[in-house]
C-alpha cells in the first residue's frame, strides 16, 4: 500500500515504543517496573471530577465553540496574563486536544517550507517531528549536563536568523529537568531581538512550569515584555492536574495567529471535548491543595531517584529542579554489544525488568530518561535492580 510522503517522514516516539513494550511484557504477568511513564500517576483530585460529573449532568455533551468554551477561555486568559504580566484577552486563547494539539496547531499556522524552528536540545521527542510535519526545519541548538544545560549565546546567535520563525522550547524540561533562570531567557530574547526579525517567535512550553522543586521558574514575558507579540505561551491542565487522558491544552498567541489556529482545528478535530473542557475550568479555578500535595510528593520522590543513581558508580546525573524525570549519562556503560541506549534500554527491560526511556529520542545518545511520576516503592526496587544489571553488563 502506498503511504504519503508526509506520514512516512514521521518518527513514531521512541518514548511510546518503550512503554508499549513493558505494558506487553507485564501483560503477559512479567513483573516489570515502568520507570517510562510521561504522566503523573495520581488520580485526578476528586473536585475536578465531580465537575466533570455535574457538567453532564448539566448537558456538556455537545459541540461547542471551536476555540473553547467562553468561560474556560476566559479562565485561560486570566491565569496566563497573571502568570506573564500578560495582557491575554479570551481572543488570544485557544483551547485544543491537548498542550500537543495546541503545538501541532501551531507550528501547522506558522510555518511555511523554508522556515527554520530552533530547539535547544536534549529535547522533547516531538518538537523536530512537529516542525518537520509543519514543512519547517528544525535546528537544533546543543546544550549540556556540565554547563547545567544553558543556553550559550554564542552558539545561539549563530543559529537565529530572519529564517528562524520560532524558538520552541520547555522550562523545566523533559527530559533533562533543567529550568531556565531569567538569565539565560534574557540571553533568549536579546538573541531573537538582535538576529531575529519581526516573524520571530518564541514558543515557550510550560506544561511542566507548576512542578518546580528547586529554584523559581520565570517566564520570559515579565523578563522581555518588550518582545510581547512575538511570545507564544502553550500550556495544559495534563501534568500539573493529573488531566493527562482528558486532552486539554491551549495556547495563548497574537489574535491573528488564534484564529489562523483556529480555522486548522475546525476543519480538523472542531472542539475539545465539552466534558473535558469543564473538567479543566474547575482545575484552574479550584483548591491549590491538591497540586501541591502532588509537587511535593513528586520533590520526595526526585530527591530519592537521584541519590539512587549517584549510588551508582558510573552513572552520571544532573540534578533536576522541575518536571519529574531523571536523565542519566549511561555512555560509561556502552560497550561490546551494547552499543548504545537503545540496545542498554533494551537490556534492562530484559534482563532487570525495569523500562526507561533511551535519550536518543530525546537527540542525547548514551543517556535515558528515567519518570519519578511512580512510587517511592517503585524508585528504590526498580534503581536496585538497575544498579545490579548495570555492575553485571
Ligand atoms: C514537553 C511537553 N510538552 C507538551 C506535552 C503534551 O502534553 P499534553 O498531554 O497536554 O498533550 C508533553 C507531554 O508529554 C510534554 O512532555
Amino acid at each position: 500500500m502506498r503511504i504519503s510522503a508526509r506520514a512516512r517522514a514521521i518518527q513514531p516516539s521512541l518514548t511510546l515504543a518503550v512503554s508499549q513494550r513493558a505494558a506487553e511484557l507485564k501483560a503477559s504477568g512479567v513483573d516489570v517496573i515502568g520507570l517510562g511513564a510521561g504522566e503523573p500517576d495520581f488520580d485526578t483530585p476528586e473536585h475536578i471530577k465531580a465537575a466533570a460529573r455535574e457538567a453532564l449532568v448539566r448537558g456538556a455533551t455537545k459541540y461547542t465553540n471551536v476555540a473553547g468554551t467562553p468561560e474556560l477561555r476566559a479562565a485561560v486568559a486570566a491565569e496566563l496574563s497573571r502568570i506573564h504580566g500578560a495582557k491575554l484577552a479570551v481572543e488570544n486563547i485557544l483551547v485544543s486536544c491537548g498542550a500537543k494539539h495546541s503545538l501541532f496547531n501551531l507550528l501547522m499556522a506558522l510555518c511555511d517550507p523554508g522556515d527554520e524552528v530552533l530547539i535547544p536540545s536534549p529535547c522533547w521527542v516531538s518538537y523536530p517531528e512537529l516542525a518537520a510535519m509543519a514543512g519547517a526545519k528544525p535546528v537544533i541548538l546543543e546544550t549540556h549536563p556540565d554547563e547545567g544545560y544553558r543556553i550559550d549565546e554564542r552558539k545561539l546567535a549563530a543559529l537565529v536568523s530572519h529564517r528562524t520563525r520560532a524558538i520552541l522550547y520547555c522550562s523545566p524540561s523533559n527530559p533533562t529537568g533543567a529550568l531556565y533562570d531569567a538569565a539565560t531567557l534574557e540571553t533568549l530574547a536579546r538573541v531573537v531581538r538582535e538576529r531575529g526579525g519581526p516573524d520571530t517567535f518564541i514558543i515557550t512550553d510550560d506544561i511542566y512550569r507548576r512542578l518546580v522543586y528547586r529554584g523559581e521558574w520565570v517566564s520570559i514575558g515579565r523578563v522581555a515584555p518588550e518582545l510581547a507579540p512575538q511570545i507564544i505561551y502553550v500550556d495544559g491542565v495534563s501534568k500539573t492536574y493529573a488531566m493527562t487522558g482528558w486532552r486539554i491544552g491551549y495556547c495563548a498567541a497574537p489574535r491573528e495567529l488564534v484564529s489562523a489556529m483556529a480555522a486548522l482545528q475546525g476543519q480538523s478535530t472542531t472542539n475539545a471535548a465539552a466534558v473535558s473542557q469543564a473538567a479543566a475550568l474547575a482545575a484552574l479555578t479550584g483548591p491549590e491543595e491538591p497540586i501541591e500535595a502532588m509537587r511535593r510528593e513528586f520533590d520526595a520522590r526526585r530527591q530519592l531517584m537521584v541519590e539512587c543513581l549517584r549510588a551508582i558508580p558510573g552513572v552520571q546525573v544532573f540534578e533536576p529542579a522541575g518536571a519529574f524525570y531523571a536523565f542519566p549519562d549511561l555512555r560509561a556503560f556502552l560497550r561490546g554489544s551494547i552499543r548504545d541506549d537503545v540496545a542498554l534500554a533494551t537490556a534492562l527491560l530484559d534482563r532487570a525488568r525495569i523500562a526507561i526511556v533511551p535519550g536518543s529520542g530525546f537527540l542525547a545518545p548514551g543517556f535515558a530518561r528515567l519518570s519519578y511520576a511512580t512510587s517511592r516503592k517503585n524508585i528504590e526496587e526498580g534503581l536496585a535492580r538497575m544498579a545490579k544489571a548495570l555492575t553485571e553488563l
